[in-house]
Order: C-alpha cells, then sequence, then structure tokens
C-alpha cells in the first residue's frame, strides 16, 4: 500500500513563530513518517496581498525553509518547495476558476475578513480587491489538488479553503466524470490557539508581538519582559477572564509538556516579576536545539537552495502525474 498524501503550505511573509511552532509546525513533524509529505512555500499567495513587497516575500522564502529545516524535518521524507517553481499550479488555478462562482469566493469567510482588515490595500469597503486576491482559495485549491492530497494540517482560518477544494473537486468530478482526486481532509492542530505577548488574537510582525523561532534567547527574554499582564499580582490561568496572562501560563505549560492547570499547580503563588524569567527560562530551553539547528542550517551556504531545488524535482514530477490526469479528463490531452 502506498502512503497517503499529505500537504500543507506557510505563507512567506515573515518568519515562523511560537504560534506557528506549537499550533502546526510540532504536528507535521510528527506526521512526517506516516504520510507522502509536501510543505509548499506559497510565495504566488503571499504576493496577493504583498505584490508591492517582493523582496520581502523573497527575503521570508527562505526564512520559512529555514524555520521547517531547524524543526527537524527529514528533507527526504518530506518534499520542502516553493510555490512559484511549480507552473503546474498555476495551470491547475486556471482551469478551476471556471468552476468557481465570483460570489463564491466573496462569501468565503477568511477571504471577507482579511478584505476587511486590508482597508489600504483593498478599500473600505472593498470595493479594489483584486481578482488575484478575491481568487486566491482556487490557487489553493491547485496547491492542494497538484499532489493529490488526503490530508491537509491546518489552522481553522483554513476550513473555509479546504472546504472550497472539495467543491471544486466535487464539480470537477462532475462534470468532466472522473474521480482522480481524493477528498482531503482538514486536520486540525490539538493545540490552543496562542495570543500575542500584548493579548492580541494574533502573533505578528507589525504588532511586535511576536516571538519568533530564529529570535536569540536574549531577544526572547527581553520580549517577555515586557509582554502584557494585568492588574492582579500572581499568575493565574482563566483565558477568559485573564487572557494576556493566560497566555503566558500555556506558552510555558507547552514550552514544558503540560498542561495549564499542572504549569499553575507547579508555579504555585508567584508574581510576575518571578514567573517571566522562568517562562523564558523555559521557553529558551524548550527552543534551544531548534534554534542551534538554525543556526546550522544557515551558515551552511546554499544547503537550503539545494533542498529547495530537489524538492521541486520531486514536486514537478507529481504534478505532472496529475496534469495528465487532468488534462485527459477536460479533454485539452493533445
Ligand atoms: N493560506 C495558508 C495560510 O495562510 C497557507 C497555504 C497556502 C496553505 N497554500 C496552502 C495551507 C495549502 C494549506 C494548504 O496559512
Amino acid at each position: 500500500m502506498s502512503k497517503k498524501v499529505l500537504l500543507t503550505g506557510d505563507r512567506p511573509t515573515g518568519p515562523l513563530h511560537i504560534g506557528h511552532y506549537f499550533g502546526s509546525l510540532i504536528n507535521r513533524k510528527a506526521l512526517e513518517t506516516d504520510y507522502e509529505s509536501y510543505i509548499l512555500i506559497a510565495d504566488i499567495q503571499a504576493l496577493t496581498d504583498n505584490w508591492e513587497q517582493p523582496e520581502k516575500v523573497r527575503a521570508n522564502v527562505y526564512e520559512v525553509a529555514a524555520d521547517n529545516l531547524a524543526l527537524g524535518i527529514d528533507p527526504e521524507k518530506t518534499t520542502l518547495y516553493i510555490q512559484s517553481q511549480i507552473p503546474q499550479i498555476a495551470e491547475l488555478t486556471v482551469l478551476y476558476s471556471n468552476l468557481v462562482t465570483v460570489n463564491t469566493l466573496r462569501r468565503n469567510p477568511t477571504v471577507k475578513a482579511e478584505i476587511a482588515q486590508k482597508k489600504e490595500l483593498f478599500g473600505a469597503d472593498g470595493e479594489s480587491v483584486t481578482y488575484g486576491f478575491l481568487g486566491y482559495p482556487i490557487s489553493q485549491a491547485a496547491d492542494i489538488t497538484h499532489v493529490r492530497a488526503d490530508i491537509v494540517p491546518v489552522g481553522e482560518d483554513q476550513l473555509p479553503m479546504i472546504e472550497q477544494t472539495r467543491e471544486i473537486i466535487e464539480k470537477f468530478h462532475r462534470i468532466y466524470n472522473t474521480e482522480i482526486f481524493p477528498f482531503p481532509q482538514a486536520k486540525l492542530s490539538q493545540a490552543p490557539r496562542i495570543l500575542g505577548l500584548d493579548g492580541n488574537a494574533k502573533m505578528s510582525k507589525s504588532l511586535n508581538n511576536a516571538i519568533y523561532l530564529k529570535d536569540s534567547a536574549e531577544e526572547t527574554e527581553a520580549k517577555i519582559k515586557v509582554a502584557t499582564t494585568d492588574s492582579e499580582t500572581t499568575v493565574g490561568y482563566n483565558p477568559e477572564k485573564r487572557p494576556e496572562v493566560s497566555n503566558l501560563v500555556l506558552i510555558y505549560a507547552l514550552a514544558k509538556g503540560m498542561t495549564p492547570e499542572q504549569a499553575i499547580g507547579e508555579l504555585g503563588q508567584i508574581n510576575y516579576s518571578t514567573f517571566k524569567p522562568l517562562l523564558a527560562k523555559a521557553l529558551n530551553e524548550h527552543l534551544a536545539p531548534l534554534r542551534e539547528r538554525r543556526i546550522e542550517i544557515v551558515s551552511k551556504p546554499g544547503y537550503t537552495a539545494e533542498i529547495l531545488s530537489a524538492g521541486r524535482e520531486r514536486a514537478i514530477k507529481k504534478a505532472e502525474e496529475t496534469m495528465n490526469l487532468v488534462r485527459k479528463a477536460m479533454k485539452i490531452d493533445y
């Protein structure tokens, strides 16, 4: 029996942070032996809302590649590659675009929320949204299907993309009278969501509230030192009432491999100034092997580029198999 296929992707808009790490990176490392695994660095998707910053996207392709390798994924087992290097993805995007209505794209909850957030790019009411951005769920369906993926490890915000992919597959099968694709399943991480160090729902560079995998131990300590707490004096875990402090306790617990309740039990009634250095120490210890590997990886000239190039070869081979099936079904196999 051949293995089932796993595909996931990262947008290279910044280096990966501990939210990505505890939320999904740990998962993909754990799954790589059970599946034929593909990790795609979605530079074309990143350009749909960063088309004016190609240098930023390019730089972050290498950051994200290094983060994934630092995690310890085995490049022999997992195919790591850059989306723009697989022309078949662009080709599938065009072919699928007949199967998706503009209204369906407009109603996609994730796309809708992103358009609302990006007023400077897309206008106050989204009136200037581009064809490319509105259509990125189609491109993501092409990402998922060019390797005929069975499972897609993602966060909750990506469920509408997987649902859209399943709809495209259903329509494709029905119209072209074929069954070439598996219906991909989302695999949600069990890890609870990590907030920014300021309690914001998202860790992000622009909010300056993220701890990156590539940060040094000192940078990590400095960021934790200024992390938002509350007007109480001792730590506690109550995500509803005390989101900021509970988030710090959660990070401590994840770093120590325990539950937040166990962490509170272990910590007892300690004040913030005692807790914060303990948190920094726990997180730094947890990330130390990864950070050492990362430094080694980026210091080897050409190492990451070589892996991405081997990944490209493997992904193209798989994508061409898919294209043969697709072209035949669509009667464009001249
Ligand atoms: N949209 C995903 C994100 O923002 C990234 C991504 C691109 C992806 N292509 C994918 C995820 C394919 C899963 C499968 O995180």
